[in-house]
């Protein structure tokens, strides 16, 4: 049932293209026209949403985190993302014009079906971005956009993240279609690399041998660092989760722009640091200064782990080891680029003798607050 694969996981990483696809079936017409009524809330009032709030946890919050800023640029609609477990125990503002959107492959995560069942008391909408049919999380919101990526029985979510990550820019694509915003070309492009961004997952995972060669030379390390801005962090947010949970290393992510209030002291000869590179083309005021953190924490000794664009030549001299992604735009970059990591994660942990598909404490499906 494994496919051949040794690991469910190692499976489930490679079956992304096919459930990023089958979750953008049916739901990107030949026009470039995006078609969510399944989701059922009256286009009416979609326009009248004045603020949106994703609640998650662990890897859907991280997919929840890039939303927010696929949500807020397409759709100029102020949009908060929030752990599920903090969420109701701070008193947030809701109210009708409200949506929350949950996040939650498996659709029992108790933290966040409390959280939608406070936001519903409010008189909040919820919609549920959900893995599973019928679980009680799309079954206690208003609406439901199910991801199709097939059972994920690894406890590492992988696919399932890929595909929240689609569903987030469909709702978001789709708001901003429905309301009508100044990125109404922006958004048909997008929609168009959208539709094709599968064979870009295809693509990165066809050159992971140097990941996996990289990563069983550091199996003896005992900690690594991500750096990221705009979505490439939360995407090393999510790099560093994954190698917490199935490596059992001390990893953490960080805004690279934080890395000067406090981080950069951490820096030590040999630290591997991974750093997530944004397109030069589109913030390329963004993709210089990471350039420039590349170099800052080089010239302290650190291992450079450099993710960047094809054909992004600035970062070469600065990177020790360099992870190819193709080109994509600046907010679907987190598509490709979490794919190594996920690889990146799964080769220590086997590496290191770990259990691959069942970490230990942990479980696949959280149902206790
Ligand atoms: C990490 C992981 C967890 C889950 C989290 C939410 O690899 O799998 O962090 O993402 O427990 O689970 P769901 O999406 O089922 O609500």
């Amino acid at each position: 049932e494994k496919g051949g694969y040794d690991y469910f996981m190692l499976k489930e990483i490679a079956e992304q293209p096919k459930a990023v696809s089958d979750t953008l079936l049916g739901r990107i017409d030949a026009s470039g026209q995006l078609h969510l009524d399944e989701i059922r809330i009256p286009t009416g009032e979609l326009r009248e949403v004045n603020k949106i709030v994703i609640v998650a946890c662990g890897t859907a919050y991280h997919a929840g985190m890039i939303a927010k800023y696929a949500i807020e640029h397409w759709t100029r609609i102020p949009c908060e993302t929030e752990l599920a477990s903090e969420f109701r125990y701070r008193d947030p503002i809701l109210d009708s014009r409200t949506l929350v959107v949950a996040i939650s492959q498996s659709g029992e995560t108790m933290d966040t079906l409390m959280a939608l069942r406070h936001a519903r008391e409010q008189g909040a909408r919820v919609l549920a971005i959900c893995n599973t049919n019928g679980s009680t999380i799309p079954r206690e919101s208003d609406a439901v956009l199910y991801t199709h990526a097939g059972p994920e029985v690894a406890v590492a979510s992988t696919k399932a993240f890929l595909t929240q990550l689609v569903a987030c820019y469909l709702v978001a694509l789709y708001l901003g279609q429905v309301r009508g915003t100044k990125w109404g070309d922006e958004i048909q492009s997008v929609i168009g690399q959208l539709a094709r961004i599968g064979d870009d997952v295809d693509a990165v995972l066809e050159t992971m041998e140097p990941v996996r060669e990289l990563a069983r030379g550091l199996a003896d390390r005992d900690t690594v660092l991500f750096l990221g801005r705009h979505v490439g962090y939360p995407v090393a947010l999510e790099g560093a989760l994954k190698l917490k949970e199935l490596a059992y290393m001390h990893a953490e992510g960080f805004a690279a722009g934080e890395l000067k209030h406090g981080p950069i002291a951490l820096i030590e000869d040999g630290v591997p640091v991974v750093v997530v590179v944004p397109s030069p083309r589109g913030r390329s005021v963004l993709h210089d200064k990471i350039v420039s953190n590349i170099q800052e924490v080089r010239a302290r000794g650190a291992l450079t782990i450099v993710i960047a664009e094809q054909g992004d030549e600035s970062v070469v001299p600065y990177a020790d080891h360099l992870i190819r992604v193709p080109a994509t735009p600046t907010l679907l970059q987190p598509m490709v680029a979490t794919v190594p990591l996920q690889v990146f994660a799964c080769e220590l942990a086997t590496a290191r003798g770990n259990e691959v598909d069942q970490p230990r404490n942990l479980a696949k499906s959280v149902t206790v607050e």
